[in-house]
């Protein structure tokens, strides 16, 4: 069993443990905005290993390496204007920039893939107060089995992965619900690699110019861990649905008709005021607690595209994607 420490209740024991254990080359269970991390230091070769052993995840999918703030990511990675004025909008928030990697910037070859750029995000709160007082990056994916649905509370790390990790840290919900997006600026362009927690026409905003979406008939993956199925419940998953059935537990957007509404097994509402934020937020939590009614189908209403639907859509459709 991990032990959990309350980061509210005791803030300086979960940084003076923390930082023990990172020291250690142990991965911890780690907060933040968007999602709990599985976080390791990323000049640690075996404490890399050991996340991805944890998780189940193959090597050549990179881990995103988090920093305490712009500064410190400077000392490890080339930023161009466009990437430093998202930054500095956006940091510390739920974005992830994908950028050179310094030559000999210490952070391991294992963290990034053997690749020559480096996934960089600055979180807010707690994590990058640890990363701070650790001052080295911490290699951090989502804090769950590999292709399986991400946590967004210490519980669901400790449901998952609390017999392979010693400790998590416990600061309540995450309170976006979803990973960062992931962007790269490319021949001058600006890649839109993964729809996250900071919606696309924010970013747009700032940059003053589009996002380039992945073509969808593109075989090839962006970011490596981007494709077919991923975030799976037990459960089937379909979309879009407009009727229920007797062996379905409805996930409703808003205040959708739905027929056959009183057969299903049970109905949560991801917003009943149809708050993208608050979809976004309940998401990950309301799929394992639709996966524990034991039905067979999880049925989703319909979720508008914009703003963090943009995310939410795409998660859902990696959870319904074909299994192995
Ligand atoms: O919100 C988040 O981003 C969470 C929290 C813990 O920070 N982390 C997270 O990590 O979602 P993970 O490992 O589940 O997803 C990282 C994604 C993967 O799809 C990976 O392929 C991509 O980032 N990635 C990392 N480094 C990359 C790089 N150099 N180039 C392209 N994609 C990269
Ligand atoms: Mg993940």
């Amino acid at each position: 069993m991990a032990r959990h420490i309350d980061i509210l209740e005791h803030p300086q024991t979960a940084i003076e443990v923390a930082t023990v254990t990172l020291a250690e080359g142990l991965p911890i269970g780690l907060p933040t905005e968007t999602v709990y991390g599985l976080a390791a230091d990323a000049t640690n070769p075996t404490a890399i290993t050991r996340i991805y052993e944890t998780k189940g995840r193959p090597r050549f999918n990179p881990l995103i390496c988090h920093m305490s703030d712009l500064a410190m990511a400077e000392r490890y990675a080339v930023f161009d204007l466009v990437s430093r004025k998202l930054a500095e909008a956006f940091w510390p928030g739920p974005l992830t920039l994908v950028l050179p990697l310094r030559p000999d910037s210490g952070i391991h070859p294992l963290a990034t893939a053997g690749l020559d750029t480096v996934g960089i995000r600055v979180p807010q709160g707690f994590a990058g107060e640890l990363i701070r007082a650790f001052d080295r990056p911490l290699a951090a994916p989502s804090a769950n089995t590999s292709g399986k649905i991400s946590a967004t509370s210490a519980d669901h790390v400790d449901d998952d992965l609390g017999e392979r990790i010693t400790l998590i840290l416990d600061a309540g919900a995450s309170i976006v619900g979803v990973e960062s997006t992931i962007v790269k600026v490319e021949d001058g362009e600006l890649r839109l690699l993964r729809p996250g927690g900071l919606a696309a026409s924010e970013i747009e905003r700032v940059a003053g110019k589009p996002l380039k979406r992945r073509k969808k008939a593109s075989a090839a993956i962006e970011a490596p861990g981007m494709l077919a199925s991923h975030y799976a419940p037990g459960a089937a998953v379909r979309l879009d649905a407009t009727d229920v059935s007797a062996n379905e537990t409805l996930i409703r957007f808003g205040t959708p008709e739905i027929a056959g509404i009183d057969k299903a097994v049970a109905v949560l509402d991801l917003s009943a005021t149809g708050d993208l934020s608050e979809a976004a937020a309940n998401l990950f939590d309301f799929m394992k607690r639709a996966d524990a009614t034991g039905a067979a189908t999880i049925a989703f209403s319909h979720i508008p595209d914009e703003g963090l639907g943009e995310a939410i859509n795409d998660r859902l459709r990696r959870a319904a994607a074909p299994r192995e």
